[in-house]
């Protein structure tokens, strides 16, 4: 079977959020849970311009990034991103974020939280890569549902209380991660994150114990460059957790399909773009 009809039948198995559908096309076909994490499962695209563009630093010309954000499914299937992001009037813009030139998105959003989307030099830095990388979960939930619902806003409380393996942490806040419609889909934290070991369980993430929510993800995988796990949990900080982040952060472009490539080739190219310094000239 073919790269692109391996995919689509990943996406058809996401789009319909069942997980045994996903998984049984997985094993049916050869595909390893950990290439849809990790997004090692290449297509043709993305390696040509790996090899070809990234690996070699062949400069990127600035016009061809202040494109990306003019057309309709540059980053995966949606709207072109300056529908939603044109001006810094965030009454006009999501954000106030202007993607419809290469100043405006290296001023970044402009409604409070002011930030920076892109820090030059630095491409895994700043809301842009984040964004266009990280799906929202549970995997699958839709773009609209809010981000402020009262299990959200516990998790978050939690956090920033200090993360501690409390009573109140064993009684109301894990159990979230295994109940149903807790955070806005019928699947539950532990159904695709349950143990240390990947398959099946993505990221290595283990969301059953306060344990291993504390120890974080890809334990097995960093150990074996010498490297600790990535934390998930920042205690007394929320904002630069990941269990957070990926609760109320949406993958653009807005309501994008969870199972497109997460390393599309144009991420790549703007990222190097961002590497080689966000040159607008
Ligand atoms: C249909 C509307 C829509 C489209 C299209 C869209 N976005 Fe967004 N974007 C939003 C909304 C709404 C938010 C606010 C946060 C959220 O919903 O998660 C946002 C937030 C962001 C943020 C976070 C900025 C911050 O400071 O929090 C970035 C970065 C971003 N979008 C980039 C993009 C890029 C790049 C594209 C094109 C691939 C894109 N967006 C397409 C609606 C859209
Ligand atoms: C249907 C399967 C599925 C469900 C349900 C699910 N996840 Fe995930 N999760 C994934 C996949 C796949 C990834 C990695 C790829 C991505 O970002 O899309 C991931 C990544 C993550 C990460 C990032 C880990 C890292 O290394 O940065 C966190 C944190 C996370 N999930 C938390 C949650 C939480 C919290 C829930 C429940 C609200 C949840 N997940 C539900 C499949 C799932």
């Amino acid at each position: 079977m073919g790269e692109i009809q391996k995919m689509e039948t990943i996406r058809n198995g996401l789009k319909n959020t069942v997980m045994a559908g996903l998984l049984a096309a997985a094993a049916g076909f050869g595909f390893s849970a950990s290439a849809l994490a990790e997004g090692d499962d290449k297509d043709a695209h993305e390696a040509a311009v790996m090899e070809l563009v990234v690996k070699k630093g062949i400069p990127i010309p600035p016009d061809y990034i202040e494109s990306l954000f003019k057309i309709p499914n540059a980053f995966g299937e949606g709207a072109a991103c300056v529908i939603c992001h044109s001006s810094n009037d965030p009454k006009k813009a999501y954000r106030g974020l202007d993607l419809s030139s290469c100043q405006g998105l290296l001023k970044g959003s402009m409604e409070a939280p002011v930030r920076k989307v892109v820090i030059p030099g630095k491409p895994k830095a700043g809301f842009l890569r984040r964004f266009l990388r990280n799906n929202r979960m549970p995997l699958g939930v839709a773009f609209d549902y809010p981000t402020n619902t009262e299990n959200i806003l516990a998790v978050k409380k939690w956090i920033d209380d200090g993360a501690k393996d409390s009573n109140h942490f064993e009684q109301k806040i894990l159990p979230l991660f295994a109940q149903r419609n807790a955070f806005g889909t019928e699947h539950t934290c532990v159904e695709c994150h349950m143990s240390n070991q990947e398959p099946p369980s993505f990221h290595e993430l283990n969301m059953s114990s306060y344990k291993g929510i504390m120890l974080g993800a890809d334990a097995v995988a960093k150990a074996a460059e010498g490297k600790p796990p990535v934390k998930i949990v920042i205690p007394g900080d929320s904002a630069n957790s990941k269990l957070y982040q990926r609760l109320v952060e949406n993958r653009m472009p807005a309501g994008v399909d969870p199972g497109e490539n997460r390393n599309h080739p144009n991420l790549q190219i703007l990222l190097s773009w961002i590497k080689q310094g966000a040159k607008c000239k």
